[in-house]
């Protein structure tokens, strides 16, 4: 699509005087069959060649040569209307889909480089909540685009596993009289259990906040118990994350948490010191950014403990070492958007020159409807906001129930209910701008009508269902010959519209590594799944006269369309 209208600057550009990106971007879709496929409207040309639209498009429509792909060009009332030669279009996009397959819609735009992501990175000892899924599938799926883009990815997880907090654990644990024998039947749940009651216990006894920060720092000092303590609460919280990122189809490629860098944090201390950036502030070690207008960036407490923007820095000097990057990414809700700004501009301030490759990628909170109707940041403390895995559970129950009443096929098929849950949720994250509030609503996310995950999902189904009738595999489309296909007879409008459609997969791919957001993929993937709908509808496949050319559609958009969920973290099934 995108390069049809390409082709149509590249003629009319030099014979009006404007730019390749004014003609392109003035290109639009004729509203009426007969009117050709392009319109260039010639109106705004009107002033500067002192003529009529009409006359100018007239004119032009004589001198120009139809470009490559295009049988004529005519002039209508201002406009200039292009028609593609649909054949010859549905050969070459299929064609290449077929030739390419998986790798369709792959760039070189990265070779070489790589790209560090760090998402997800929730806090040890407390459960996945619904909105970490926000973040978690915004870099799982950058993760899966930049790869596409030909970049070396390396996923990082950096586990929230340091700071006084876990004072708080220990703590806790021990005033609860547990143990070493306790520690093998423990669980995240019981961690979390944990928090809440140091939180309620704090109230009454004000003297624990210090406890905690006292057992905080012998922990940071080397006590064995404390250690041991320590190191079975971040297992007991990675085996259980890693339960979750299975389900949901998210895998990293190291964890590496702030308790790795807490040990680096000296050096860092040192640089600052070298480069002559720290600054004593009521007892603590600042660096001052009033000048950039922005608060100190606290690098140690009064009472020597180190912070987080702290074994940030050390580990963004880690990154860069270790992995030389091209690119860095943060993908962390934009709350913390001041703490990222911080960071790079101490990055800046000694003296590296990469801070530049560093990137917040910030996105927008899901919100949930308070008792009271209004929309809120969930708070999983009171209650609101639920854990993710009673979302996914939930979710997979309902549907569950739904797949007994429709399918009998499908019936009591949990595993199945699960990947459809998962699309449904991952869905409704990902089809809003990263930027923007979503509202997370039950009967939304979990409908299989509309722009829901399930409808994308059913879209691939049936494309495998037909495909499956006549004996192929969901991915035949590599075995199937082009050979003695007549393209002239994809040329229903829904056929030709689905083929436009599955053009414009490289260029989706492409604007989703620029802008850093998962979110034109998974529009994409809808309209996809509108086109595959509409031509299921009005085309049979099946028995028709022309199932070997419908079969070569049905098998192409089959391939685009698993390719576009698996990019945003949607399960492409195949029966539902
Ligand atoms: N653990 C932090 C949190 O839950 C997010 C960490 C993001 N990554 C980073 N390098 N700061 O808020």
């Amino acid at each position: 699509m995108t390069t049809f209208k390409r082709d149509i600057a590249a003629v009319v550009a030099p014979a009006t005087g404007l730019t390749l990106e004014a003609v392109e971007s003035a290109i639009t879709l004729p509203q009426h069959e007969g009117q050709g496929d392009f319109s260039f409207p010639c109106f705004p040309l009107a002033k500067s060649l002192r003529k009529a639209p009409a006359a100018i498009a007239a004119e032009l429509a004589k001198t120009l040569q139809p470009p490559p792909g295009f049988t004529k060009i005519e002039a209508l009332n201002g406009y200039l209307n292009f028609f593609v030669d649909k054949p010859d279009f549905a050969r070459r996009v299929l064609s290449e889909i077929a030739r390419s397959e998986a790798a369709y819609g792959d760039n070189g735009l990265g070779t070489g480089k790589r790209t560090v992501i760090d998402f997800s990175s929730p806090n040890m000892g407390k459960e996945l909540a619904f909105h970490h899924l926000r973040g978690t599938m915004i870099g799982n799926s950058l993760s899966k685009v930049y790869r596409k883009c030909g970049y070396e990815v390396v996923r990082v997880n950096h586990l929230g596993d340091w700071g006084t907090s876990y004072g708080k654990l220990i703590v806790m644990f021990l005033r609860e009289g547990l143990g070493e024998a306790d520690l093998s039947g423990l669980t995240l749940e019981k961690l979390n259990a944990l928090y809440r009651s140091f939180d309620a216990a704090s109230k009454q006894d004000p003297g624990l906040e210090d406890e905690a920060r006292r057992v905080f720092a012998q922990l940071e000092s080397g006590d064995g118990w404390f250690r041991r303590l320590w190191s079975v609460f971040r297992d007991v919280t990675l085996d259980e994350l890693k339960r979750l990122y299975s389900i949901l189809g998210v895998g990293f490629d190291i964890y590496m948490g702030e308790a790795f860098f807490a040990d680096r944090v000296d050096d860092v201390v040192g640089l600052l010191q070298a480069r002559n950036l720290l600054k004593e502030s009521q007892g603590a070690v600042v660096v001052d950014l009033s000048a950039f207008d922005m608060p100190p960036a606290l690098i140690r407490k009064s009472d020597g403990s180190t912070l987080y923007i702290t074994r940030d820095i050390a580990a963004a000097l880690y990154r860069h070492t270790e992995y030389g990057f091209a690119r860095c990414f943060y993908v962390v809700d934009n709350g913390q958007s001041l703490h990222f700004q911080q960071l790079f501009k101490v990055l800046e301030l000694m003296g590296n020159e990469w801070h530049r490759q560093c990137e917040h990628i910030p996105f927008g909170l899901v919100l949930h409807k308070s008792e009271e109707g209004n929309w809120e940041k969930g708070k999983t403390r009171t209650g609101q906001a639920s854990l993710l895995k009673d979302v996914l559970e939930a979710a997979s129950e309902k549907i569950l129930g739904i797949m007994a009443e429709k399918n009998p096929e499908v019936a009591g098929n949990s595993k199945l209910a699960m990947e459809i849950a998962v699309g449904a949720l991952v869905f409704s994250e990902l089809k809003n701008r990263r930027l923007n509030d979503i509202r997370f609503e039950w009967d939304q996310a979990l409908s299989f009508e509309g722009d829901s995950g399930p409808y994308v999902q059913n879209a691939h189904v049936r494309l495998c269902s037909i495909l499956r009738k006549a004996g192929l595999s969901p991915a035949s489309l590599a075995s199937m010959t082009l050979e003695g296909i007549r393209w002239e007879l994809l040329k229903e409008a829904s056929a030709v519209d689905l083929i436009d459609t599955l053009a414009q997969f490289p260029d989706k791919v492409a604007v989703s590594m620029e802008s850093r957001d998962p979110c034109p993929l998974a529009q994409y993937a809808l309209s996809i799944a509108d086109g595959v709908h509409r031509f299921v509808h009005e085309c049979r496949v099946l028995g028709s006269s022309k199932e070997k050319e419908r079969l070569l559609l049905v098998a192409a958009a089959r391939s685009v369309l698993g390719s576009a969920l698996d990019l945003i973290g949607v399960p492409a099934i195949e029966s539902m």
